[in-house]
Parts: C-alpha cells; sequence; structure tokens
C-alpha cells in the first residue's frame, strides 16, 4: 500500500486520485484540501491544507513522508513547493520552480521557444504603458495581450477592439490590474487557428518526454465560444484532426525541442509539460506553457487509460520514465462537460444543495462525475463550493456516441442544483452538428 498526496481540490485532483485508486498496488491518497468528491474515493481522507499553503504542505509531507506527492495546481510550483520536498528526499511529481517558470513567466517562456527554434508568436514585451501603446498603434490587430506572471487565466485579452486593448494595457501597466503579474505585458502576434492541449509526461533524468493522447478545451463561458474567459468549460478528446502526421510533428517540432531545451538549460524537470497549441495553416505553434495537467483537458483523458497512473506518475518523479510501457488508452473517445455555478465566472451562489451524485458511482465504465468545487455539509450533503461545480464525463466508441450519452444524462436531470450552467456546444464540431 502507497501513501500519496494529492495537491488542490478541484476536478482534476477528483480524477487523478479515481485514476490512482485503481492502481492494483493498492493506495492511500490524502488530499491538500480536496473536495466533496475526493474524500468519498476508497481509502482517502481530505486534510484542513490550502493548495497554496506552501508552508503547512511542506511540514505535513517532512512530517509524513508520503511514498509521492502529486501537485495539481501551479501556484505551489511556482513557489517552489517541489524543490524543497525534493530536497529532503520525498519523490514529486511535479517540477521545480526554475521548470515551473515556463507556466509562470510568460516571457521567461517565450525567450525560451525562442532560444530553442520552438514554434510560437511572434511578441514584444513591456513595461511602461505609453511604448506598450505606441507598439499596438503600429499592429494590424486583432490584439492579443499578455499580463507576464500568473493571473488564474485571467490575464489574456484577444480583442479586435483598439480601444479596449489600450484600455488593458493601460490598467495592466499603469493600474495594476493584475498586481505584481500585470509590472510586464507582451503583445503577441495573432494566431488563427484551431486550439489543442497536448499533456506530455516529462522526465530531464531519463531525457523521456510522452505525450498523452491529445484533447480539447473550450474556455469561453457560452456557446459558441462566446463570452468571457474560463478555467474551461468541457474538454473531448482525442480530437479527429490530429491525424498521426500532425501529432509526429507536435512531438518533433515542439515536445522533443522543449525536452532538449530544458536539458540544455540544466532544468531538472519531473511532471507534466502541458503545450497549448493552435494549429495554424503553417503548423502547430504554442499557444502557452503549462507546468501541471489541463483541468479539465485531465478529467477527460483518466477514464480513457487503462495503465497503472500510480505507476507512471512513480515513474516520472523516480526519473525513470525512460523505463515505462507505452500508455494503453480504451478503444474511443471521450467527451466532459463542466457543470458550473450560475454567474460564473463572475459571483455565483455557493452553498446550494446537489442531488443526484449517489446515482453515478463512477464504477460502470461509460459515465464518470468529478467533483470540483463541492463541499460535505453534515445534514445538507453535498453542496456547491465554486464557481466550476462538477465534470460529467462519458465515454464512448466515437465521439458522437460519447457526447450523446453525456448530454443524455444532463438532460435527465441526473445531477440538479439551482442555477446550473453549461455548455451545449462540447465537441459539436466534431460531429457535424451545433
Ligand atoms: P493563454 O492564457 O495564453 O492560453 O491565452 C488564453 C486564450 O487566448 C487561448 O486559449 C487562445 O484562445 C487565446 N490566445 C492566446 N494567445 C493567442 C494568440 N497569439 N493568437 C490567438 N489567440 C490567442
Ligand atoms: N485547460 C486549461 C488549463 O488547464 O489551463
Amino acid at each position: 500500500m502507497k501513501n500519496v498526496l494529492v495537491i488542490g481540490g478541484g476536478g482534476r485532483e477528483h480524477a487523478l486520485g479515481w485514476a490512482l485508486s485503481r492502481s492494483p498496488k493498492g493506495v492511500k491518497l490524502y488530499f491538500a484540501p480536496g473536495n466533496a468528491g475526493t474524500a468519498t474515493l476508497p481509502q482517502a481522507e481530505n486534510l484542513a491544507i490550502g493548495a497554496e499553503d506552501v508552508a503547512s504542505l511542506t511540514a505535513y509531507a517532512l512530517e509524513n513522508k508520503p511514498d509521492l506527492v502529486v501537485v495539481g495546481p501551479e501556484v505551489p510550483l511556482a513557489a517552489g513547493l517541489a524543490d524543497r520536498l525534493r530536497e529532503a528526499g520525498i519523490a514529486v511529481f511535479g517540477p521545480g520552480a526554475a521548470g515551473a517558470r515556463l507556466e509562470a513567466s510568460k516571457s521567461w517562456a517565450k525567450d525560451f521557444m525562442q532560444r530553442y527554434g520552438i514554434p510560437t508568436a511572434a511578441q514584444a514585451t513591456f513595461e511602461e504603458a505609453e511604448a506598450a501603446i505606441a507598439y499596438l498603434d503600429r499592429q494590424p490587430g486583432p490584439f492579443v495581450i499578455k499580463a507576464d506572471g500568473l493571473a488564474a487565466g485571467k490575464g489574456v485579452l484577444v480583442t479586435g477592439d483598439w480601444d479596449e486593448a489600450e484600455k488593458f494595457a493601460r490598467e495592466a501597466l499603469g493600474g495594476g490590474l493584475f498586481g505584481q503579474a500585470g509590472q510586464r505585458i507582451l503583445i503577441e502576434e495573432f494566431m488563427s487557428g484551431v486550439e489543442v492541449s497536448v499533456l506530455a509526461l516529462c522526465d530531464t533524468v531519463s531525457k523521456k518526454i510522452i505525450p498523452f493522447e491529445p484533447a480539447c478545451d473550450y474556455k469561453r463561458a457560452f456557446d459558441g465560444d462566446q463570452g468571457p474567459n474560463t478555467g474551461g468549460m468541457g474538454a473531448y478528446s482525442p480530437p479527429g484532426f490530429m491525424t498521426p502526421e500532425l501529432r509526429q510533428r507536435v512531438f518533433d517540432e515542439i515536445l522533443q525541442p522543449t525536452l532538449d531545451g530544458l536539458l540544455a538549460e540544466g532544468i531538472d524537470y519531473r511532471g507534466i509539460v502541458y503545450a497549448g497549441l493552435m494549429i495554424t495553416a503553417t503548423g502547430p505553434k504554442v499557444i502557452e506553457y503549462n507546468c501541471r495537467f489541463g483541468d479539465p483537458e485531465t478529467q477527460s483523458l483518466m477514464p480513457r487509460i487503462n495503465s497503472d497512473m500510480l505507476e507512471i506518475l512513480e515513474a516520472t518523479a523516480a526519473g525513470k520514465l525512460a523505463e515505462l510501457p507505452a500508455l494503453e488508452y480504451k478503444p474511443g473517445a471521450s467527451v466532459g462537460v463542466v457543470l458550473a455555478s450560475g454567474g460564473y465566472p463572475g459571483p455565483y451562489k455557493k452553498g446550494l444543495p446537489v442531488t443526484g451524485t449517489e446515482k453515478l458511482d463512477n464504477q460502470s465504465g461509460d459515465i464518470y462525475l468529478f467533483h470540483a468545487g463541492t463541499a460535505h455539509v453534515d445534514n445538507a450533503g453535498v453542496v456547491t463550493a465554486g464557481g466550476r461545480v462538477f465534470n460529467l464525463i462519458a465515454l464512448g466508441e466515437n465521439l458522437a456516441i460519447a457526447r450523446q450519452r453525456v448530454y443524455n444524462i444532463i438532460d435527465e436531470g441526473v445531477i440538479r442544483f439551482e442555477e446550473m450552467i453549461f455548455r451545449r456546444d462540447i465537441a459539436a464540431r466534431e460531429v457535424g452538428k451545433n
């Protein structure tokens, strides 16, 4: 029996914990802080430690010496949690602070891509509003402006409206809109194409990078990619347009050069390299890197995988990824839809009672319910506790069948809470209807 500490409390961590709990080796799971779903996994316990409380996480791990720590979110990675635990001899899945700069500093990541010839949008960096606005004035638009540091997915503006672009640049640089994260901004070339997420296991010790199957995330709040950006409203896998040839190009032009670059920089990287890609007319280009599993992509990927996730994460953490056998998948596809609180990503109510979770036990094989913003309250049961409340995932022989299955469960009202919202069009483009 292995003791595994999973850091985070979202749908991603519930899905990872669920996958770990299926290991034939046997796993006792601890979540910091987890949610109402992680607490119901077999042999699992939620700890009252926040995912960003690096001091308490470190103290807990040093005292309890788990066999493996799996870090879900980027903030503790950027703060050096993995470095501290590794120094103490604890196996960690997740890069140290140096590697986490792939996500934590967009300008560092851009320079990295330039150094190693990794295709991405052209860009310029600014710390002064007047210089940024003078530069914007010379661009044709649409305009892409990004805060340099971590801004919880909210530090990016893509717009055709010059006035909006100018306002964003001014507010980030002069007005402190994103605090420290926005003291420097990037203005990027606009890339058109279709987006895809490629999450890859990366181990600089055994010099190996192994992609999971690609997945597509839906970032905007409303159908037809309208409305504000969110943490992600759904994801499906695998996308039909990711042909074997295109996957090979992604590997040769992006993933392998990323591993080579990390090696050349002398960075110890054991975790996920998540390449957010735009498939443009001239080929795949990096929109951004993340240094962790994607959310909600992970929720749509985990039920598709047959391999032992404990073995995979342990091998990566130990620097032995090269020894791992090829990943095995169930045949077919998956479609995942986020059930969110009315108002998200703006203000929303919390504490609303949820019904129906007991009807989906994650054992049937076709339908999986991963909790995100939920809590368990004595006498009330499961209640909403965040913007994204659940991820409902269906597997199917193909995307059309998986899609039909997931929306059937939603339409039957199996899971209910007041003011629930969700997107209707996840994977719709893959099955030729809207
Ligand atoms: P990011 O946080 O960097 O992933 O950006 C958020 C979203 O903005 C991406 O998922 C894209 O839809 C869009 N985006 C970012 N950069 C670009 C770009 N250079 N060209 C077009 N769209 C972009
Ligand atoms: N799916 C977007 C993210 O994980 O950042």
